[in-house]
């Protein structure tokens, strides 16, 4: 039990046979530019696809923007106060490539870069150390106009851009992840168009997987050589699961095996092995294998993003995949349809460990959180116990994977503050932390003061 600010008393407790962690394990809170810090248009910033992709009638829900998101660009002060109350060692960010780089090449913006030293430096003086994100998905809108992932000269662009910051900011962030779910961007930016740039081009999508893969190795090549350490990766990864009405088959089984060399393996397996799947290599462009040494450069530690399983299917007549995507069923849902699924993450990391073993450096849990329809009440205080109960069901099922000998160092929530869901919009709330959008108040939700009894150990 502790005193709020607004001097009213809450008691949100951690239960007593809470499941022990390291003491050196990272705690921490993840966000990324774009979803929270709106002044698109200030700083210098140029535009990126999803300012086009928002400016699209019909892409996002309610017709929703990003131009104010959680205003963090001017209110970065409070949300920073607000990590220290947290208490956490970590405080996971990104940085927009549009404000250091608003053509995509060329000479960094003074303003964008004098912008997250002055984050970075007020995190640091929070007593949180900082780990950044190169990329969450916000590509200069002149970059995709040269043709994006789709392009190879796009990853050493990125390459480029990656020096830019490590050389700026290597000082400070303990850190580093290059790209952000690079998976999501191939497949849902190129592969199905529901996310920015919005293109359709199911498994001709490929091609940008292996840019993203390449950009990630040049940009760890760019750090270690600007001095950085730390540097990791973040992908999604979902365990897959066959999902049948009747038995399940071997025509069953066999999507499963391609649906996850696909999502999972096309994302790790050259960062961490050196290869791709068999699968996609018809995808790919030709000369692949050449960049692999560069992909596969050595990492201090592995990003997993984790939310659900995923469903999968034989694909029905027609379906031009060799896989058909299912819901998984039986399981309560978040607002963002997700099913809650705790084991999952148990299962996606003990099977991590035993496909990678010693080529898997010590995994981080980079995202894992959830959205109800979070809304002060009459108190005026934020209840939100399915949140608690969804935060204290996956950290039991780290603590498993841990003594089933998986080597996992942190845990990040997403995410501190509630934000701009992608196409989504504004209605599924993720954050620890409520924000009323109309006033930009900010309110730490019951599960905000339940996380921080947990890593102060209060
Ligand atoms: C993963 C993405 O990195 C993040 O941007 C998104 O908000 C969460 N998933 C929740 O969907």
């Amino acid at each position: 039990m502790f005193t709020r600010p607004g001097g009213r008393t809450r008691k949100v407790r951690v239960p007593v046979d809470y499941p022990t962690f390291p003491p050196d394990f990272l705690w921490g809170v993840s966000t990324s530019a774009f979803q929270i810090e709106g002044a698109t248009a200030e700083g210098g910033r140029g535009p990126s696809i999803w300012d086009t992709f928002t400016a699209t009638d019909g892409k996002i829900a309610r017709g929703e923007d990003a131009k104010v998101a959680a205003d963090h660009y001017h209110r970065y002060s409070e949300d920073i106060a607000l990590l220290g109350e947290l208490g956490v060692g970590a405080y996971r960010l990104s940085v927009a490539w549009p404000r250091i780089q608003p053509e995509g090449t060329g000479k960094p913006n003074a303003e964008g870069l004098a912008f997250y030293d002055k984050l970075l430096d007020e995190i640091c003086a929070a007593g949180v150390a900082p780990v950044v994100t190169l990329y969450h998905w916000d590509t200069p809108q002149p970059i995709e106009d040269a043709g994006g992932w789709l392009a190879r000269d796009t990853a050493e662009r990125f390459g480029e851009y990656a020096a830019i910051v490590g050389e700026r900011f290597a000082d400070r962030v303990k850190l580093w992840i290059p790209l952000n779910e690079p998976m999501v961007m191939s497949i849902y930016g190129y592969g199905i168009g529901e996310y920015a740039p919005g293109q359709f081009l199911l498994l001709d999508a490929l091609p940008t997987a292996h840019h993203q893969n390449l950009a990630h190795g040049r940009a760890v090549q760019a750090l270690r050589a600007a001095g950085a350490t730390g540097i990791g990766t973040a992908n999604n990864h979902s365990p897959i699961w066959t999902v049948t009405e009747t038995a399940e088959t071997e025509a069953d089984r066999e999507a499963a095996v391609w649906l996850d060399a696909l999502l999972n393996r096309t994302f790790a397996d050259p960062v961490l092995l050196g290869s791709y799947p068999e699968q996609v290599h018809p995808h790919l462009p030709a000369n692949f294998a050449d960049d692999l040494a560069d992909i596969a450069q050595p990492l201090d530690f592995y990003g997993v993003n984790y939310y659900e399983p995923q469903g999968v299917a034989a694909p029905g007549e027609g379906n031009p995949l060799p896989f058909e995507l299912r819901a998984v069923e039986g399981y309560p849902m978040t607002t963002n349809d997700s099913p809650i699924v705790p084991r999952g993450l148990r299962e996606l990391l003990v099977s991590f460990q035993d496909r990678y073993q010693q080529r898997l450096p010590p995994i981080h849990i980079t995202e894992n959180g959830c959205s109800f329809d979070d809304e002060p009440g009459a108190d005026g205080l934020v209840h939100d116990p399915e949140r608690i109960d969804f935060l204290d069901g996956h950290l039991r099922a780290v603590r498993e994977a841990m003594d089933a000998g998986v080597d996992v160092r942190g845990y990040f929530v997403w995410s501190l503050l509630d934000n701009f869901e992608w196409s989504k919009g504004y209605a599924p709330r993720f954050g620890l932390v409520h924000v009323d959008y109309e006033t930009q108040r900010r309110t730490p939700k019951d599960s905000f003061t339940w996380y921080r009894k947990l890593v102060r150990h209060e």
